[in-house]
C-alpha cells in the first residue's frame, strides 16, 4: 500500500513538472509560425535582423528570448499575461494608432508599415494566451 502512495506521488510530480516545458514548447511554434513573420516584416529591419547593424534601442526580435527581456530603456518585451506591460505590444500599439508619438513603432518616418488591428490582436493574444 505504502508502494502505491509513494507511486502516485511520483506520477503527479511529473505530471506537473511536464507543464512548464509544454507551455513554452507552445509559445516558440506559435511565435515561429505566426508572431515572428509578421514583426520580421514591420520590425526586423531596425531590430537584429542585419547582424551587422545593432539593434535599435538595444532591442532584438529575431528571437522569442531576446524579444521577451526587451531593450534598454523601455522595460520589459514580454510580460507574460499582460501585454499592457510589454514594450513589444505597447510600442506597437502605439505605432498603429498614435503616429505621431515619439516611441510609436515602427517611427513615423520608417518605411515598414505597422501592424494592422489583426496582427494586434494576434500579438496580444500571444501574450496573455494561458
Ligand atoms: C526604422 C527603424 C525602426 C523600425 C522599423 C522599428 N523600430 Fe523600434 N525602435 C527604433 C528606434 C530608433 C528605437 C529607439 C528609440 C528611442 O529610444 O528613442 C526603437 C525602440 C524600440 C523599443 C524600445 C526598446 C527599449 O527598451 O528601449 C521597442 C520595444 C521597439 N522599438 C519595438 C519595435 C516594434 C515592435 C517594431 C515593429 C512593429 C519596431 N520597433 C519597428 C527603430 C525602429
Amino acid at each position: 500500500m505504502r508502494h502505491l502512495a509513494l507511486l502516485s506521488l511520483l506520477v503527479t510530480a511529473s505530471a506537473f513538472a511536464a507543464d512548464a516545458p509544454k507551455a513554452n514548447a507552445d509559445r516558440e511554434k506559435a511565435w515561429k509560425a505566426d508572431i515572428f513573420p509578421m514583426l520580421e516584416k514591420s520590425c526586423a529591419g531596425c531590430h537584429g535582423k542585419d547582424p551587422a547593424k545593432k539593434a535599435k534601442g538595444g532591442y532584438n526580435i529575431m528571437t522569442l528570448e531576446s524579444a521577451a527581456k526587451g531593450g534598454k530603456e523601455n522595460g520589459v518585451g514580454i510580460t507574460w499575461g499582460n501585454a499592457a506591460k510589454s514594450s513589444l505590444y505597447t510600442l506597437s500599439e502605439l505605432g498603429a494608432t498614435k503616429r505621431d508619438e515619439e516611441m510609436a513603432m515602427p517611427p513615423k518616418k520608417a518605411k515598414s508599415e505597422p501592424l494592422t488591428k489583426d496582427q494586434l490582436a494576434k500579438l496580444k493574444a500571444f501574450i496573455e494566451a494561458k
